[in-house]
């Protein structure tokens, strides 16, 4: 049994996650089920599955969730999530992206149509009650947003509540643009918990401490916060001299000067907006104290050229805290801290979430 945590609603009154939430392993793997399995996580681009017969696997949070699956897109133009495994002895069904009209098992030969459905088997003509329910491939929910894939294995809510506050203020972006730009995309590995990442994103309280460039670009005083359901925003507001959104009239913050729009979704997902496209990461548990985050970069078309070397020192600045923390948080002084109640709301947020889903 893991230990409980409990986040006080009023902000004033809180204390934030104590240091053993970020150093105990049975609580990391109770994470699994208790957060991950539960929300909504990237899985692949549109683009991985644009035409009708493409199969594409992937692997749900590898080392962490670990659960195989695979996009089918049919003749009809539906995509589909499904479980990657064989319904007979557990095979993974498809191994690299490719077509076909039905997916068929590599081991003994058991077929399936692009709708997970199962079809055929050889010599199962005398087994009793076959085919039954359990022979198909299981379906998983999923969601489409500016043209990126995102499954749950046992959703707590809907795609529809976790993404519409999003929706709502980028949505007049030309989004359905968006392409993958792998030249400007990569992954960071840190020695931190997961969470500790998140936390350090989700505020902007340190950027005058850590982040002089950033600092220039924005102009500190006027950063807010937005908080939602399962989501938050952070807005940034372009100092003089820096680029910001011509946003259309009749839109959220029409007349400010926006130069980024960071938005959190819980658990574990970034989407910072800016002028020349969207920087998506994606922060993925390798163990207590290990974190991969994927920086996958989505460009406009004719776009101008993403600003990956601000975004690259922001990060290197960011990852010293965090490790420093790690390090920090192992101390048998440090029991938890408080919040300030003007510039962590958004970590005040994150901790809420995480006491209540892991009750
Ligand atoms: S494991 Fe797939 S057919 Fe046997
Ligand atoms: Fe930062």
């Amino acid at each position: 049994m893991h230990p409980q945590f409990n986040i006080h609603s009023d902000i004033r009154q809180a204390n934030t996650l104590p240091g053993n939430f970020y150093n105990n392993e049975s609580v990391y793997q109770a994470s699994k089920e208790k957060i991950f399995a539960r929300t909504w996580q990237y899985a692949a681009d549109a683009s991985d599955v644009a035409e009708p017969m493409d199969t594409f696997p992937f692997i749900l949070l590898k080392n962490y969730i670990n659960e195989p699956l695979v996009f089918t897109r049919d003749k009809e133009g539906i995509t589909r999530c499904l479980s990657n495994v064989c319904t007979h002895r557990g095979k993974i069904i498809v191994e690299k992206p490719g077509k076909g009209r039905m997916l068929t098992c590599g081991y003994h030969g058991r077929c399936f149509r692009l709708d997970g459905s199962f079809k055929s088997m050889p010599e199962f003509e005398q087994v009793a009650g076959f085919p039954s329910e359990q022979d198909h491939l299981s379906k998983i929910p999923m969601g489409e947003f500016s043209n990126l894939l995102f499954v749950s294995p046992e959703p707590n809510d809907s795609f529809e509540n976790y993404f519409r506050p999003m929706i709502d203020r980028v949505g007049w972006l030309p989004l359905h643009e968006l392409k993958f730009s792998a030249e400007h995309s990569r992954d960071y590995f840190i020695d931190a918990h997961w969470a500790l990442y998140c936390d350090n994103y989700l505020e902007g309280f340190h950027i005058p401490f850590v982040h002089p460039a950033l600092n220039d670009a924005l102009d500190f005083e006027k950063y807010e916060y937005e908080i939602f359901d399962y989501c938050n925003l952070q807005l940034g507001i372009a100092d003089e001299g820096t680029a910001y959104f011509d946003i259309p009239e009749g839109a959220p913050y029409y007349g400010q000067k926006v130069y980024a729009y960071y938005f959190f979704l819980f658990p574990n997902m970034m989407f910072n907006f800016y002028p020349w496209g969207l920087s998506l990461n994606v922060v993925q548990p390798l163990a207590v104290d290990k974190t991969k985050i994927s920086f996958r970069t989505y460009l406009y078309n004719n776009s101008a050229t993403p600003d990956i070397p601000t975004i690259h020192q922001t990060e290197m600045e960011d990852e010293a805290v965090v490790e420093s923390v790690q390090i920090g948080l192992q101390s048998r002084y440090y029991k938890h801290g408080r919040f300030s109640p003007t510039m962590e709301q958004g970590v005040h947020h994150f901790h809420s979430l995480i006491s209540q889903f892991l009750k």
